[in-house]
């Protein structure tokens, strides 16, 4: 699938292509994740230095027309350069012992006159004594390179953090085997990538081609080929609902990572063309900073799901099929606006309460958001506050380590103990 990447080429001495709206939004995720990134991890003021690689695998000729046509735009390798820079310096505000971010960038680009103009625009911004040191860029096929890039940031002291940015702008040059690499080899690795699933959606159907091209992205096991077929000729919403619950779930547990967030970006807000931007990491609070991305950038991310807790996988029956009436149901769409907060949270405290009745011990609210966490489009913010009818009404006590008893869900703390009140066995009729 290279119809959209084609387009992506640049030459020295014509102007870049230009920006359009499914980049622009995708740099906002990229600049305001990485900005949050360094704020959590810096934010104990006794850290000095952070250890950070960041990878970008898909680098294109690292600047852009401006979407007005008017001047320039940056591509990510300026955005993740100069996102560093500016919080490096936001750091040291007021500070008289420096703190440093120690980031090593890594551009791979494949297309020849591509890198040719990213290494002469590296150049122009950062100067040529930072080439080859902090920045190293790379001429090549992505999955040619990530080992050697993998061991390189191993060696990197006090490093092993490492955000790999796999814009594809397709859905085959990351197959799942090259995600899994990424996150066997280095140590606390975060990967931001784009899937085309609108691209897959139209190619997939129960050939031979097909049921190929899915075993290579390592995805064969989890489609469910009898249903793709009984749904040709259904709505979008339906097939990207269908697609969703299925290969999201084969995405997430063949990664190796153990917490995502996958849902549609919808560029132009109802756009007919749409792609999944997805987060994979290993860490629940890395999830939840990008969830929080989400519901800020609300009207630019749908998904097809429910709106308070997944099932993802095959919704199989008893006969072991997904029939197409409930995925039809399921074809609603849900945005990250105010309507679906309200659902989301509603649901949640209708469904968590009695998730957690019958359990003898209590649950420390850590590892009830560890246990759903990717299950559900919530905040940590938003479960705790799903929980506050619950514990106004005492139906669900909430203890802090010390003791105290919780009044309501916005106080809730990490290391809280919750129980559910047990219900009397001897009732009246
Ligand atoms: C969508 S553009 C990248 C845009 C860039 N990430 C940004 O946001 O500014 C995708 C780029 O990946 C390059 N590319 C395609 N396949 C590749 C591969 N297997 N490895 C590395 N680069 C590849 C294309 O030449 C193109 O420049």
């Amino acid at each position: 699938m290279t119809k959209h990447g084609e387009k992506y080429n640049w030459q020295i001495g014509n102007a870049p292509p230009k920006l359009d709206h499914h980049s622009l939004v995708k740099h906002q995720i990229v600049q305001e994740y990485l900005g949050r990134y360094i704020k959590v991890l810096m934010s104990n003021y006794n850290i000095e230095r952070l250890v950070l690689s960041i990878v970008d695998g898909f680098a294109g000729g690292g600047e852009y027309v401006a979407p007005d046509g008017q001047g320039y735009s940056p591509g990510s390798p300026q955005i993740v350069v100069d996102t560093v820079t500016e919080q490096e310096a936001l750091l040291n505000i007021g500070r008289a012992k420096p703190r440093k971010v120690d980031a090593k960038y890594y551009f791979v680009e494949r297309h020849r006159a591509t890198h040719a103009y990213l290494n002469a625009l590296l150049t122009t911004k950062y100067g040529d004594v930072r080439l080859g040191k902090d920045i190293i860029s790379v001429q090549g096929a992505f999955d040619a390179h990530v080992h050697k890039i993998n061991q390189d940031i191993i060696k990197r002291q006090g490093g092993g953090r490492a955000i790999f940015l796999l814009d594809q702008y397709s859905y085959d040059k990351v197959p799942v085997p090259l995600i899994k690499k990424i996150f066997t080899e280095v140590d606390k690795p975060e990967v931001i990538l784009t899937f085309g699933v609108d691209s897959l959606i139209s190619f997939l159907a129960d050939n031979s081609q097909s049921r190929k091209k899915m075993e290579e992205l390592g995805l064969d096991a989890q489609i469910d080929w009898a249903t793709l077929e009984s749904l040709r000729g259904a709505p979008p919403a339906v097939w990207r609902s269908a697609i969703q619950r299925n290969l999201a779930k084969g995405l997430i547990e063949s990664s190796g990572a153990t917490h995502s967030t996958i849902f549609y970006i919808t560029p132009m807000g109802n756009s007919s063309w749409t792609y999944w931007l997805v987060h994979l990491s290993k860490n629940y609070k890395a999830r939840d900073v990008m969830m929080e991305l989400h519901w800020e950038m609300a009207n630019h991310f749908s998904h097809y799901l429910e709106p308070d807790l997944f099932t993802l996988g095959y919704r199989a029956g008893s006969d072991g099929a997904v029939t197409q009436q409930n995925d039809i149901e399921l074809g609603e769409s849900h945005h990250f606006d105010a309507i679906a907060a309200d659902k989301c949270k509603r649901g949640l405290g209708e469904k968590l309460v009695p998730l957690l009745f019958g359990r003898s011990d209590p649950i420390e609210f850590r590892q009830l958001t560890e246990s759903i966490g990717s299950l559900t489009p919530a905040t940590a913010g938003m479960i705790k506050e799903s929980l506050d009818e619950a514990i106004r009404c005492r139906e669900l006590l909430v203890m802090s380590p010390d003791g105290k008893t919780r009044t309501k869900g916005n106080s809730i703390k990490p290391g809280d103990q919750l129980q559910v009140k047990q219900k009397s066995l001897i009732s009246f009729n």
